[in-house]
């Protein structure tokens, strides 16, 4: 269970949000309110991680993560109240995922969520994940709209216009893997342990990037969207034409796997840049925010600096634990939902497919994985 050091406490009587966060394999709560200043702190944020039950598998099981949820929700909501030092009589609203994810875990957090704003007649805020990914960057950096949002993780690769609350222009997607799921994919075929992003990158850190010639999918195309399968399978191509693999080799796979993958992000956000310079031009601080677990990764956030600095774009990118699944994001989205009066009926449904910008044609291939965003 990791708990992020809370910061300074809101001015009494303040907006409080309990948010809930069930989608995949983390189970969290967090209190998030503002300052008397407006600004957003965040109370305490808990999240405790599946990650060790679902390793022996490769990769999530939606059974044991929905059971897995049930188990540990009513304590993770105790130790979220306990560390915010906040009584659930103080708290205004309560948020929760209710889409997209693995079902089993958003009717857990959806229920959980509805039954504590019963109870006490609060209201119901029901928030569509990527959502709190997109907003983050206002809870931690207090960002303006329009900002631009590359979110890259185990089930999202997309560039985002991030336009007001509630309005999402997503400019490219994926159309098979995600970017987070390409790197477990990678570690699984070269047998490192889950989950793989982390060890491709330290694998690759000793690693040749030049030795193998790896496709970059969409390069070049003016479209926005990326495609990860074929580099998977180049990968998985090329180990076969040299196993048994020695250390070097998935060294090296792991580098020039990590090469081509940064290289495409590169290409694509270096077009969005372009578009959002165009589209936008008189704006005081463009920013281009990165969430999801990818961000963690020193050969993306590298090129995403480039790419930025190139073009004259602020690169925002929250601190990781923020970055990765966690409902200090839920709450605060769900803080900006209460704020603009936009509740939920307790008849609210939990939605396991919710593209954030639903004006946005699905790609072929998008969401097949769907478990994780
Ligand atoms: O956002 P996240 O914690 O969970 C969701 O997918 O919602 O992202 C997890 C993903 C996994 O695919 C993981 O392998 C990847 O982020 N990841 C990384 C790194 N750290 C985590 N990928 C590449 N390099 C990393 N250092
Ligand atoms: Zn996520």
């Amino acid at each position: 269970m990791s708990r992020p050091t809370p910061i300074p406490h809101p001015a009494p009587g303040a907006t409080l949000v309990l948010g809930l966060e069930t989608s995949c394999d983390e189970t969290a709560a967090s209190v998030v309110g503002r300052d008397a200043d407006g600004r957003a702190v965040i109370l305490s944020n808990v999240v405790l991680s599946q990650v060790e039950e679902h390793a022996a598998f490769g990769g999530v099981v939606p059974e044991i993560a929905a059971r897995a949820h049930t188990q540990a929700i009513g304590g993770i909501v105790r130790a979220a109240l306990e560390e915010a030092g906040v009584p659930l009589d103080d708290i205004s609203a309560v948020a929760a995922t209710t889409g997209p994810g693995l079902v089993g875990g958003l009717i857990v957090g959806a229920m959980t969520g509805k039954a504590i704003a019963a109870s006490r007649g609060l209201p119901f805020v029901g928030v569509n994940h990527l959502e709190g990914h997109a907003l983050t960057p206002r809870l931690t950096d207090a960002l303006a709209y329009p900002y631009l949002l590359l979110l890259v993780s185990g089930g999202h690769t997309q560039i985002l216009l991030v336009a007001g609350l509630g309005r999402y222009e997503r400019w490219g997607t994926t159309i098979d893997d995600a970017l987070g799921e390409a790197f477990d994919k990678t570690a699984k075929l070269l047998e490192l342990p889950h989950p793989g992003g982390p060890n491709v990158e330290r694998m690759a850190a000793g690693g040749h990037p030049a030795r193998f010639i790896l496709p970059r999918p969409l390069r070049g195309e003016k479209r926005l969207d990326f495609s990860f399968s074929g580099l998977k399978t180049a990968v998985r191509q090329a180990a076969q034409a040299h196993a048994p693999l020695s250390e070097g080799d998935v060294a090296d796979l792991c580098a020039s796997f990590q090469a081509a993958a940064a290289d495409t992000v590169r290409d694509r956000v270096t077009l969005a840049l372009a578009r959002y310079r165009t589209d936008h031009p008189g704006l005081a601080d463009p920013v281009l925010a990165v969430a999801g677990g990818v961000a963690a990764n020193g050969a993306i956030r590298a090129v995403l600096a480039d790419a930025c600095a190139r073009h004259g774009v602020r690169l925002v990118s929250p601190p990781l634990a923020l970055c990765t699944d966690n409902a200090a994001m839920i709450a605060y989205a769900g803080l900006e939902r209460l704020e603009a009066g936009l509740i939920d009926a307790m008849s609210a449904p939990v939605r396991p497919r919710w593209p954030l910008d639903e004006t946005a044609a699905p790609l072929v291939g998008f969401g097949k994985r769907g478990a994780k965003a």
